[in-house]
């Protein structure tokens, strides 16, 4: 099968289309025909290799045909043995290793149903990205209905996605982005939108209950100028980098001002939550542009560039497997 392999650090020419062998499922698994997968700024992680530690799962020093990608929509091709709940030919999104391929093993803890008003593509910008998303505002942020909530990178894949699913909780929301992607931001649901190229949102008289914060680009101390007497600040930024992220970390245990930093947890109940959201209309992907998997560098520069508008999607070009 073809996949998109990584065999060095530091440019998207790293990533090369190769024929590789197709993975084979154990008894507890489905292998899926990938239709689609995006791109997430993790990917740059892996690309960069940095953090550092990064190295230590994908290669050390140097990355060896490894697979990057994690957003999977697809059909499924073969169900292990013990596997019951889900057939061939039955359409699903999550999330799983080595997804720039034409051929996933997955894990039924990570996947759930395609939401059936999506194509593979919109379905495929879904998993990392919403999913982070939500858990940071439910989980991170518990947030609730009425509260005034600032969503930072609100023109990004995640940012994209916390504005339509903090409306969904009832909350006033406000997103910060660039110039050129105010009308985007404001098309998807958001109250308010602040370019933060015009106007510093943190010298402002605006209050904020929560602040989703996906840029990592304004100091803590700034941005607790604008928040309520009880009001948070939800750390959720690679693009600041390890001072930003030891920051986080350090501050949490000392303020109820600063939320806890953490992972998303990819798991089936929650892509479930998302389904009904999309089903429903709540909530829709945007895609900003498709590449086929031979272009996967030119998405990765993309990303990097900070161009996109919500998500950038990788298509394999076929739905047969
Ligand atoms: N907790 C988790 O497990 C988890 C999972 C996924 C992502 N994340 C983090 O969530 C953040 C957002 O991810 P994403 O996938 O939405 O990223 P993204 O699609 O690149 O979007 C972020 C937005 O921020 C702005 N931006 C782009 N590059 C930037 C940079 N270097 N510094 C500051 N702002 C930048 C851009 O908007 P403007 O042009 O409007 O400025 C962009 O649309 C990232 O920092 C990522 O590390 C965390």
């Amino acid at each position: 099968m073809k996949a998109i392999v990584q065999n060095d650090y530091g440019s998207p020419d790293a990533l090369k289309v190769k024929e590789v062998r197709k993975p084979r499922i154990k008894e507890n698994e489905v292998l899926v025909k990938v239709i689609a997968s995006s791109v997430n700024a993790g990917d740059l992680f892996s690309l960069n290799g940095t953090p550092f530690m990064v190295r230590f799962s994908v290669g050390f020093p140097k990355p060896k045909d490894f697979i990057p990608g994690w957003d999977v929509a697809g059909k499924i091709v073969e169900v292990g043995r013990n596997i019951t709940e889900i057939k061939v030919g039955d359409e699903i999104f999550g999330s799983t290793e080595s997804a720039f391929a034409e051929y996933v093993v997955m894990d039924m803890e990570k996947l759930a149903r395609k939401p059936s008003n999506l194509s593979f593509e919109e379905a495929a910008a879904v998993p990392t990205a919403a999913i982070t998303a939500l858990q940071r505002l439910r989980d991170g942020g518990n947030i609730k209905k009425g509260q005034k909530v600032l969503i930072t990178g609100a023109s990004g894949g995640v940012g994209s996605f916390a504005v339509q699913i903090a409306k969904t909780f009832g909350a006033e929301v406000t997103g910060l982005c660039s110039t050129g992607k105010v009308e985007m931001v404001r098309s998807i649901g958001a109250d308010h939108v602040i370019d933060y190229q015009k106007d510093d949102f943190t010298r402002s008289d605006l209050r904020f209950d929560l602040i989703l914060d996906n840029t990592g680009n304004r100091s803590f101390s700034d941005m607790k100028r604008v928040l309520t007497s009880d009001g948070m600040i939800i750390p959720n930024s690679g693009h600041g980098g390890m001072s930003y992220v030891i920051k986080a970390f350090a501050l949490a245990p000392f303020t109820k001002k600063i939320g806890v930093m953490k992972i998303a947890n990819l798991n089936n109940k929650d892509f479930n939550i998302l389904r009904v959201m999309m089903e429903s209309g709540d909530i829709k992907p945007v895609v900003d542009k498709i590449f086929p998997l031979q272009e996967t560098p030119d998405a990765i520069k993309y990303l990097e560039d900070g161009l996109a508008r919500g998500k950038i999607v990788i298509s394999m070009g076929s739905e047969e497997s």
